[in-house]
């Protein structure tokens, strides 16, 4: 070893020899030696890195975690440059094909396919809790009628950690597998109910003789019939939907999930973080925005003029761009083709011959290409959904649902990480120095002061 050279090597089981990086400190000229396992190093590593013992040694910076992995995980596999998006190693293309949403959820949630004895069992669990209790009724009520519905199901799905105090007991495999199944039973209820709320609708109990999607249609759209009966495209299509939504690995709701979550915050409450998270317009709210975008477009021959303004800065193409993919979105490829399905049945949404038209342009444009920006997994999701029936504010809690599947499995993966800790990450502090209190009556007056913070 060169001297000045320090390291921790020998730590690490499984890297090969050469599975390492050199790096030399310009400040001290001392060199370090850091294992990389998996293609990464471990920040945690940098720390060595000192100029002397008060050094508190060296961070890595990295806004918006755009290089930096928090967890290792064996959920969902996702090459952007690639276009692959897979869950358990399955393509999602095959599970959007041959697959139920129940099946795909339980893959996520135990990391084999179930066989049919499992399955059965596995739809009676979640049907069994469907229900949600009277008393969750009252918090429906109490929100105005034009109440967001993820305001109201983020509201609701907290309020549930009040009813199960149980489910606090998060390191108990049998509770954990208990309250995973209540809330996946539960989040098309609570949907539903938001929804019918809006409209003034009295709400629909579950019908259990009906599997996970048609009952959510039935608790959505039943009137007076006695049974209510789905169109068995639209419910398909509603499944290939929720298997499409259901994880993308480390997205920003599911590292909500696994950052409150590491506090030991209860599922229910740390569901309703998720849920925040994915309710911005640069998440899970797209699907809504691209829609009113949509609508502001108005017509196909207005489409070039507004990509022109998106291009002098005006705005954002709505459902365009994905941190991850810098190629096509798989999952926008085959909403795609559940589109022209539900065409089938319920006549082309207008909004589409827009949506195709803005679609080729970019794709042909400079601006777009350099970018990398392509269709994302929102951008034809709200037009299937307003054909169906939906209105653009109910888009995003369509999306939590299958996704509130994910976010359990990421959130039990991370509580049996024995690595994981709570999320707390450092910071570059960049303000005052060390500095004196000075009394009332002798401070200056602090309009410089505010200046500076309004900036
Ligand atoms: N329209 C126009 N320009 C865009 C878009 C877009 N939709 N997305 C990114 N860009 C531009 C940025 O302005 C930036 O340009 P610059 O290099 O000239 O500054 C460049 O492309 C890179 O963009 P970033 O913001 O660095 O990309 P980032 O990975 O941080 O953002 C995001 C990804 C948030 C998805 C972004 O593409 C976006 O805002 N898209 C629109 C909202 C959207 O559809 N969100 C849904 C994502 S999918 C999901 O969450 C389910």
């Amino acid at each position: 070893m060169l001297r000045g050279q320090r390291t921790i090597f020998e730590g690490v089981r499984h890297a090969m020899p050469n599975e390492t990086l050199t790096i030399t400190d310009n400040r001290t000229g001392k060199t370090y030696t850091l294992p990389i396992d998996k293609d990464a190093i471990r920040a945690i590593d940098l720390r060595q890195i000192k100029t002397g013992p008060e050094d508190f040694g060296l961070l890595s910076y990295d806004p918006a975690f755009q290089n930096t992995a928090s967890c290792q995980s064996a959920i969902t596999f996702l090459d952007g440059d690639r276009g692959i998006l897979r869950y358990r190693g399955y393509p999602i293309e095959q599970l959007a094909e041959k697959c139920s949403f129940l099946e795909v959820a339980y893959l996520l949630l135990n990391g084999e396919l179930p066989g049919p004895d499992e399955l059965d069992e596995w739809i009676a669990n979640v049907t069994r809790h469907t229900m949600i209790h009277e008393n969750l009724k009252k918090f429906m009520e109490g929100f105005h009628y034009d109440a967001h519905p993820m305001g109201m199901l983020m509201s609701t799905v907290a309020a549930l950690s009040t009813f199960y105090p149980e489910a606090r007991s998060i390191h108990d495999a049998a509770t954990r597998k208990l309250e995973i199944t209540r809330l996946i039973g539960k989040m098309p209820t609570l949907t539903a109910y938001a929804y019918r709320h809006s409209l003034g609708l009295p709400y629909v109990y579950p019908d259990n003789d009906l599997g996970y999607t048609k009952n959510f249609m039935n608790m959505l759209w039943r009137r007076t019939e006695p049974k209510f009966s789905a169109n068995p495209v639209l419910a398909r299509a509603l499944e290939v939907l929720f298997i499409l939504h259901a994880d993308h690995e480390q997205n920003c709701s599911t590292s909500a999930m696994r950052a409150v979550g590491s506090s030991f915050a209860d599922p229910y409450a740390t569901t309703a973080a998720a849920i925040a998270a994915l309710s911005g317009p640069l998440h899970g709210g797209a699907n809504e925005e691209v829609l009113r975008m949509l609508d502001e477009i108005g017509s196909k021959d207005r489409v070039p003029a507004y990509i022109e303004q998106i291009k002098a800065g005006r705005g954002k193409l709505m459902g365009f761009g994905h941190r991850v993919y810098k190629n096509y979105d798989p999952r926008a490829r085959i909403i795609k083709q559940v589109a022209e399905e539900v065409f089938e049945v319920t006549g082309r949404n207008p909004k589409l011959d827009i949506a195709l038209e803005l679609e080729r342009i970019a794709l042909e444009d400079e601006f777009f290409v350099k970018r990398k920006l392509y269709p994302n997994v929102d951008f034809y999701s709200g037009i299937i959904y307003q054909a169906m029936g939906f209105t653009p504010d109910v888009f995003t809690v369509l999306f939590a649902i299958p996704r509130t599947v994910g976010w359990l499995a990421q959130w039990q993966e991370m509580l049996l990480d024995g690595e994981q800790k709570i999320a707390r990450p450092r910071q570059l502090y960049i303000g005052k120095p060390a500095r004196q209190v000075v009394r009332i009556e002798e401070r200056e007056a602090p309009a410089a002061m505010l200046a500076t913070v309004a900036r």
